[in-house]
């Protein structure tokens, strides 16, 4: 299910019959499977290593969370490469496919998957590597109307992000903000809460579609 212009909805795209159809869909496998190897690639930008307390990372083995993981999908390549990951789902119907995945990686043991809200993480403060969202963090003010309990939500949950982190943590976010001001209102939670970055978008007069926000703790 989707909206006209055939952007998901949110449960309705997830849950149920379209959960499965999601799932097998080799083309949105392919999709979100590139945008995680992109993901990972802006973690390591050079340009993010100098911005706000400058410094580059380092290409080693770390422990990322994956916020909205689906059904595992980026988690998948995440931990191909190497690291371990905390996949994070609010819908059991997704959730459950990525556990089935699990059990098929050489390295199960370096995926945990957990049922949860992004605005509500069960995760210990200074205790993530980096943080990695693909076309999920918009929905995080999924029946939120009011101008108010958006900036309320978009701005505590960049400041829980930012308590899980440990130091020099960086966190990019792949999405899809409905307009300028919706992307402005994430881009503000942002730097108001503690995080240095930029925003990269395939064409700069683009005002909503893929959107990428790339951040560090500062
Ligand atoms: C496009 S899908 C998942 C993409 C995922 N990267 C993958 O590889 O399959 C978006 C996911 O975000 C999840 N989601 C939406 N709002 C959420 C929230 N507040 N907390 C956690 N997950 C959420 C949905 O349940 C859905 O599974």
């Amino acid at each position: 299910m989707s909206n006209h212009d055939n952007s998901p909805i949110f449960p309705d795209s997830y849950v149920g019959e379209n959960s499965s159809e999601y799932d097998n869909s080799i083309w949105m496998e392919r999709n979100q499977k590139k945008t995680a190897i992109m993901c990972l690639q802006y973690l390591y930008d050079e340009k993010l290593d100098r911005v706000g307390n400058a410094g580059k990372l380092n290409e080693k083995k770390y422990l990322i969370a994956d916020l909205g993981c689906g059904t595992g999908f980026s988690s998948e390549i995440l931990v191909d490469e190497g690291h371990r990951v905390i996949g994070v789902d609010i819908l059991m119907d997704m959730l459950s496919k990525a556990k089935s995945k699990k059990k098929l990686l050489e390295k199960e043991k370096n995926l945990e998957l957990i049922l949860a809200d992004i605005n509500y993480l069960p995760l210990k403060h200074n205790s993530i590597d980096h943080i990695i969202s693909i076309s999920a963090y918009n929905f995080i003010i999924h029946g939120k109307s009011v101008l108010g309990d958006i900036s309320k939500t978009v701005n505590n949950t960049a400041k829980y992000l930012k308590k899980i982190l440990k130091p020099n943590g960086r966190v990019v976010i792949e999405f899809y903000p409905k307009n300028n001001k919706e992307l402005d209102i994430f881009i503000s939670s942002f730097n108001d809460n503690g995080f240095d970055g930029f925003m990269v978008k395939k064409d700069s007069n683009q005002k909503s579609g893929q959107t990428f926000l790339l951040l560090k703790k500062r």
